[in-house]
């Protein structure tokens, strides 16, 4: 076993213990809000409001728009547990200091993570403002997950099998939401790369060349925690702006959170009308 596995779930269980002597209802969905898509932690009728410089061994959100803290609580009568804001490795956190609140919120009851980010279309069908429902990824993150064995589990979370990483109902369910509300909603494949730089006009090129029909700088690990911990996953990517490579103009971060917060809506009604389902 890796020699910081052990120190590494210790961690898990003291930042479980802590959240759970704070919350009386067990989650059933863990949520990550990403870039300008907090709002959604609003509507939820919260339990507990953790910061997560409170929580032992949680990291500290130090990117734009992400305000660092838990809410636990009832979303459309549903148990909830949120993160608002969450960590990428261009802050300098390692991929186990990113996925840690996945471990923790699925110890804590979640089978079910909700994850959302903003990213760059790469797909020339898709406008800024659209939300892509992720069925695929492509993990140019070249970080691999440390060999985790959880000394005190019989389970192996070693092995980290699986092709269909995003719960297709699930999926059907977010495009049956768009029908409903009179919106589009995209479907398709995110490119993950570490950044920290948004991509240069070839990185654009190459990664629609590849496959991709977004890119950003998170989510895959999260999702793939959380399959390795048998959750069901959906996951939404907020399309902030659209490169052109042939014709390229600057991406701001501010773009990002305002064109997100733009796109929230669209969110806010796919994540309620899963959890009218459950
Ligand atoms: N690239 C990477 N991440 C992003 C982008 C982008 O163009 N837009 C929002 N997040």
């Amino acid at each position: 076993m890796p020699r910081d596995s052990l120190q590494y779930f210790e961690r898990i269980d003291e930042a479980t213990d802590y959240v759970g002597r704070h919350i009386t209802s067990r989650p059933l969905v863990a949520i990550i809000l990403g870039t300008g898509l907090g709002k959604l932690a609003t509507r939820i009728k919260p339990e507990v409001t953790l910061p997560y410089r409170e929580i032992p061994h949680f990291p500290q959100s130090t990117a734009l728009s992400h305000q660092g803290q838990l809410v636990v609580g009832l979303l459309e009568g549903v148990p909830v547990i949120a993160m608002q804001g969450r960590f990428h490795l261009y802050e300098g956190y390692t991929l186990l200091d990113a996925v840690l609140p996945v471990y923790v919120m699925q110890k804590l009851g979640a089978e079910i993570l909700v994850v959302s980010n903003a990213s760059g279309g790469v797909n020339p069908r898709f406008t800024s403002g659209d939300v892509m429902v992720i069925n695929s990824h492509i993990n140019l993150m070249f970080q691999q997950h440390a060999k985790l064995r959880n000394p005190t589990h019989t389970a192996e979370m070693d092995q980290q099998p699986g092709t269909l990483f995003y719960d297709r109902a699930f999926i059907d369910l977010a495009l049956e939401t768009g029908r409903k509300q009179d919106f589009y909603i995209q479907e398709g494949c995110y490119v993950s790369l570490t950044g920290p730089n948004y991509e240069t006009r070839s990185e654009y090129r190459m990664v629609r060349e590849i496959g991709g029909d977004v890119v950003g700088m998170s989510t895959v690990p999260e999702v793939l925690t959380a399959h390795s911990l048998n959750m069901r996953v959906l996951a939404l990517s907020a399309v902030t702006n659209v490169a052109k490579p042939d014709a390229l103009s600057e991406t701001s971060a501010e773009e990002v959170v305002d064109i997100a917060r733009l796109a929230e809506p669209k969110l806010t009604a796919i994540v309620s009308d899963l959890l009218k389902t459950l």
